[in-house]
């Protein structure tokens, strides 16, 4: 099969109730240039999976400058754990200061956080995605209201254009939380310590904190905007799908 020839929505269905590994094994097997997109938190699963396929799979990291220092530890971590190079991508230098120097440190609180992630993260994503013909992501459908339809494959609604069809692969699509703490601790996948001090989904620092027991692992995340908005535009392709609905 050609890249061309790769139809996303006939191997969703053929894929729906598949395991992680047979979506990077079909993912791998046919896109040579793709790559995983590592948040530095319990997506390493999908490393850990892919390394076994090809050990020189390619890796990336948005650094949008506001990480906890424990993410920066745990990417080199991962780094060397697996002897991966991981591409770690900073924000336009020039967007960023301008950005800065007109609404300041925290303006998301006020906000929103649409502006701030859409120059740390989704500017840095646009530009890497444009020289790839796949990625892979660590969504589930049990992370929020706006994955709950989350397929294995698909076409990327948010970062395809006209000229550049781009495949999205979400091989743990279909897991539990319960799932990826099964295989992280039944394999020593090394993890982010900030999740022994009741962080579970992390993000960055200003936008992340701690949960308490029952409550959902998205309330930790800007906290302060409805829970059907929180998509900070590397997925934004969800919201489209919410609002269709
Ligand atoms: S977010 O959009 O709300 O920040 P989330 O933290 O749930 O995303 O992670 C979902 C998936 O998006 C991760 O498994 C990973 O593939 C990708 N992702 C999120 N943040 C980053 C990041 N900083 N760098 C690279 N990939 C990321
Ligand atoms: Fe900015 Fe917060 Fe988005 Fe990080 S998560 S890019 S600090 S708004």
């Amino acid at each position: 099969m050609t890249v061309q020839e790769f139809n996303p929505e006939q191997l969703a269905k053929e894929y729906m109730h598949k395991s992680p590994e047979a979506i990077l094994q079909m993912a791998l097997g046919n896109f040579d240039n793709i790559a995983i997109s590592f948040s530095g938190a319990e997506d390493v699963v999908l490393i850990d999976m892919a390394v076994k396929i090809d050990p020189n799979i390619h890796v990336f990291s948005l650094d949008t400058g506001r990480l906890h220092s424990e993410t920066y530890r745990f990417i080199e971590q991962v780094r060397e754990h697996y002897n991966i190079k991981i591409d770690v991508l900073s924000p336009d230098s020039a967007a960023l200061e301008k950005f800065v120097r007109e609404k300041g440190l925290y303006s998301f609180y006020k906000d929103g956080h649409k502006e701030c992630c859409g120059i740390r993260k989704v500017m840095p994503l646009r530009n890497k995605l444009s020289a790839l013909d796949a990625w892979i992501t660590g969504q589930r459908k049990d992370q929020s209201p706006t994955r709950a339809d989350v397929p294995m494959v698909e076409k990327d609604g948010a970062f395809s254009t006209a000229e550049h069809r781009l495949i999205k692969f979400n091989p743990l699509s279909n897991w539990t939380s319960a799932q990826v703490w099964q295989y992280i601790r039944g394999n020593d996948v090394p993890y982010n310590e900030l999740h022994n001090k009741g962080f579970i989904s992390i993000g960055c620092e200003p936008c992340t904190r701690p949960v308490l027991p029952n409550q959902h692992e998205r309330e930790g995340r800007w906290w302060w905007e409805d829970a059907t908005m929180k998509e900070c535009g590397l997925h934004a392709n969800n919201l489209n799908k919410v609002k269709n609905q």
